[in-house]
């Protein structure tokens, strides 16, 4: 979904997660157990995750029992998914051509990922690949902008343009092209970071990700300088960085 920016910066910003993949690993938040339980109930599932990345959704369904496959399209990032799991398979791949044979899964997730799908040739393979009665689950963290020096942060990154109401928009668009009924779930989770931290995790936005290395530079300057200088966080070796945690489960009609 490519939102207000232009169809070139937003392929370009969509695969730019492998120049980043190591810092992103280490540095991005994971997701709370309750929104995962909440988009696959209680019982052992088969599940996609697509748009794995690094693993940081998949280390939360492994731990709830599910039998993963994660899929990316990016080769570095599922590298550093590999390290992380060995036994899950991990293939290459996008929501728009999915490499799993029909009927071959009981859910699909996606963590910090719809946003980059198209949804109207995503749609199709999501219900190609999953078996009747399937769900499909989206989740995102979003930084909880309530604490004043995460506002801040926020206002600074407003070229981002992300929010709630962009990955609702996303959520209505697969509503609209699966089509599929939603029911939606929120929690939170805090990040514990030094301020070197927080600078590095903006680091692997991709909208940084893909400045000149110059720009970069001076970019994350600034966060550096915010932090170093706002009450709720000057002074501080370790910050705890709160996040909302939105989940959509889409049960296909
Ligand atoms: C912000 S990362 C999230 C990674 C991981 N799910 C997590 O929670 O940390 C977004 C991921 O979506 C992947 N991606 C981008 N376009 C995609 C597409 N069309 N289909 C599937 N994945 C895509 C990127 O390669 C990247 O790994």
């Amino acid at each position: 979904m490519t939102g207000s920016i232009d169809p070139a910066a937003w392929q370009q910003r969509r695969t730019s997660f492998g120049s980043v993949a190591a810092d992103y690993a280490a540095l991005r938040p994971g997701y709370p157990a309750d929104a995962v339980a909440f988009l696959l109930g209680p019982r052992p599932l088969r599940v996609l995750d697509l748009g794995a990345g690094t693993g940081l959704l998949t280390d939360v369904l492994v731990a709830a029992g599910h039998d993963v496959v994660a899929v990316d399209p990016s080769a570095e990032m599922l590298d550093q998914l590999r390290a992380r799991h060995p036994g899950v398979p991990a293939h290459r791949g996008g929501a728009e051509e999915v490499p799993l044979p029909d009927g071959s899964v009981d859910a699909v997730v996606a963590g910090q990922a719809a946003h980059w799908f198209d949804p109207d040739a995503a749609a199709p393979e999501l219900r190609r690949v999953l078996r009747p009665g399937g769900v499909v689950g989206f989740v995102w963290n979003v930084r909880d902008e309530r604490v004043p020096w995460v506002a801040a942060l926020g206002a600074a990154l407003a070229a981002e343009a992300r929010g709630h109401e962009a990955d609702q928009g996303v959520v209505a668009e697969f509503a609209r092209a699966l089509p599929a009924d939603v029911a939606t779930h929120e929690s939170a989770t805090v990040q514990r970071v030094t301020p070197e931290q927080v600078v590095g995790g903006i680091g692997t936005r991709s909208y940084v990700a893909t400045m000149t290395p110059a720009a970069r530079e001076a970019f994350l300057g600034g966060i550096r300088d915010l932090l170093a200088g706002h009450p709720g966080t000057r002074g501080r070796d370790v910050l705890e960085l709160p996040y909302r945690t939105d989940a959509y489960r889409l049960t296909p009609r």
